[in-house]
């Protein structure tokens, strides 16, 4: 396979499954951290502690690179010389594919929602320094067409004598699950370290791979762990439906002894806002209270309503029955940029 070592892993009695051929792609594991400054500043009594997904690497990537691991060695694999992806025109998914297509040696092509002429700032001006092919479509014709988009790219992409290869919104499917289930065996490690024994785990979720993931890994691990997406888009029954549809398919797929009917998939589904990529006050001042107390940065798309979500259900006691709650932090930071003139204004 060309690209990166690809990394395998053997079933062991720790791990009776064996993950799917593997790129090493990530900067892994990421960092484990703890928040002092704002455990002091709520005054809770349970220990805060920060997953650094944010710090993958591939350009401060985030929660993609994990999938893409997987995703990407799929691709090669199938002899694939061209990725079509898709997503907003802000799509964290997007930036992070276009920069390791161009690290793969890869042609990229993204079909992209938002208008005509969007300013080239945050996610896109990556995207188009990475040599992705732009396509632009407006929101309703996306949303309405996104299946017949993507045919038409990828006939495109043959009738030029490529082998084009798709990766759905987020890669979230049933390889994308992979990424999160070995984020998980690294949370085993962290929570062993600091003497975690039962914990509330949050993590934003938009297309419910990252949720699938560490929600499969953590049954499967024995993570004592809850496990819950906050959604940024979507409403609590589309979550419950795309996690199991995708974990059905990952099981399907790859036969791991799981049972999905008795599995807990917890949402939260009260901080999605005025909409997708789409946030209120709230959203900006807490990314401006952990960026001052903790130097760490949240975007207003993603991580800035998970965390939200986080500092709410804390102070409602949702979380009083453990000692530790984790936030698992997804990237993201070049959608706060384009959106700018709110976080002066917050
Ligand atoms: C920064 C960031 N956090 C969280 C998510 C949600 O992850 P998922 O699509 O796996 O639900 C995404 C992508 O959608 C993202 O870009």
């Amino acid at each position: 396979m060309a690209g990166p070592a690809c990394r395998g892993q053997a079933m062991t009695p720790e791990t009776p499954f064996e993950f799917p051929p593997r790129l090493s792609l990530a900067q892994l594991p990421t960092p484990f951290q703890p928040l002092p400054r704002l455990q002091r500043h709520l005054g809770c009594r349970q220990r805060l502690w920060i997953k650094r997904d944010d710090l993958t690497g591939s350009v401060l990537s985030g929660n993609k690179v994990r999938k893409l691991e997987f995703t990407l060695a799929e691709a090669l694999l199938a002899g694939a010389d061209t990725i079509v992806t898709c997503g907003g025109v802000q799509s964290n998914h997007c930036r992070a594919t276009a920069l390791l297509c161009a690290r793969l040696g890869l042609h990229c092509v993204l079909v992209l929602r938002g208008e005509a002429e969007p300013p080239f700032d945050g996610n896109l001006l990556l995207s188009q320094l990475a040599g992705a092919e732009l396509r632009l479509w407006p929101v309703r014709t996306y949303q309405h067409n996104l299946d017949a988009l993507l045919a038409e790219t990828i006939e495109d992409c043959r009738a030029q004598g490529r082998q084009p290869f798709l990766i759905p919104t987020g890669a979230s499917d049933a390889i994308g699950v992979w990424g999160y289930i070995g984020a998980v065996q690294e949370l085993q490690a962290d929570f062993a370290r600091e003497a975690i024994t039962r914990a509330h785990l949050l993590c934003a979720t938009g297309s419910g791979g990252t949720q699938a993931g560490l929600t499969a890994g953590a049954a499967l691990l024995g993570l004592p762990a809850t496990v819950w997406g906050v959604a940024v888009c979507d409403d609590e029954q589309w979550f419950l439906d795309k996690v199991r549809s995708d974990l059905q398919a990952w099981q399907e797929r790859y036969q791991v002894p799981l049972e999905l009917g008795r599995l807990p998939v917890q949402v939260l589904d009260a901080y999605i806002g005025p909409g997708y990529a789409r946030a209120g006050r709230e959203v900006f001042e807490t990314i401006q209270l952990l960026a001052s107390l903790e130097g760490m940065v949240l975007d207003p798309v993603y991580t800035g309503k998970a965390f939200l979500g986080l500092l709410t259900e804390l102070r409602s006691g949702r979380f009083d029955d453990v000692d530790d709650i984790v936030f698992v932090h997804t990237g993201g930071v070049f959608g706060l940029f384009p959106q700018r003139d709110q976080v002066v204004a917050s």
